[in-house]
């Protein structure tokens, strides 16, 4: 079984100063402490193209495809657009919805209100593809919630800080779980569906 857990964060606003890409590296930094590694996808820097299932893939495609292919559990940050989740991250998880399951999911949500339907949305479509979600996520309501340029409110913080130690801990069971079935020969499991 793999001693490393890695944690992926995908950085679903592309505004310069985004709240929940800031809340998102906070997390990150956390789930480190827990002993993850961590690497962060931010789709503002590596551009999807808009998702057309007869498009050959782009460079841009398969860069982010080798990082997702690395990632054991993956944190979702995105703003509240309308109450969804915004259309980057939407075209994120289109593009890669074979590479979810067996995998745990945590959500951040910038908002100024709660972010609920938001997580709903991201919860809908990762379970779809079969990934874990975690119960909870994390909501910030960027202008009440950070001070300094890096820095959240303790609220923030402490849910933040949760929210990783979670996604490491449950995170590692359902992938080793996952892995174990994967390799057995036990008909009626969830994983024997992804045996070649
Ligand atoms: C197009 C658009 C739609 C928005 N819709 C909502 C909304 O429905 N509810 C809400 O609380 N905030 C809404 N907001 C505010 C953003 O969620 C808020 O500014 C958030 O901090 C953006 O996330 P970011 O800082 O990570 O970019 C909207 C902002 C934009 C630009």
């Amino acid at each position: 079984m793999k001693n490393t857990f890695n944690v992926l964060g995908v950085a679903g606003s592309t505004r310069q100063g985004s709240y929940s890409t800031r809340a998102l590296k906070i997390a990150l930094e956390y789930a480190k402490k827990q002993g993850a590694e961590v690497r962060l996808l931010e789709l503002n820097r590596i551009v999807l193209p808009l998702y057309d299932p007869s498009a050959p893939a782009s460079k841009e495609v398969e860069r982010a495809a080798e990082i997702i292919a690395w990632a054991d559990a993956f944190i979702l940050a995105s703003p509240d657009y309308h109450g969804s989740m915004s259309g980057t991250l939407k075209n994120f998880l289109d593009h890669f919805y074979e590479e979810f399951a067996g995998k745990v999911f945590g959500y951040i949500v910038a908002s100024h209100e709660k972010g609920l339907t938001v997580m709903d949305q991201m919860r809908t479509a990762v379970r779809q593809c079969y990934g874990w979600s975690m119960p909870y996520g994390v909501s910030v309501n960027g202008p009440q919630d950070f001070t300094g340029n890096e820095t959240a409110s303790a609220k923030s913080s402490s849910r933040l800080r949760m929210m990783a130690r979670d996604l490491v801990v449950y995170g590692r069971l359902v992938r080793d779980q996952f892995i174990r079935d994967f390799g057995s020969n036990e008909a009626d499991t969830f994983a024997a569906h992804y045996r070649p």
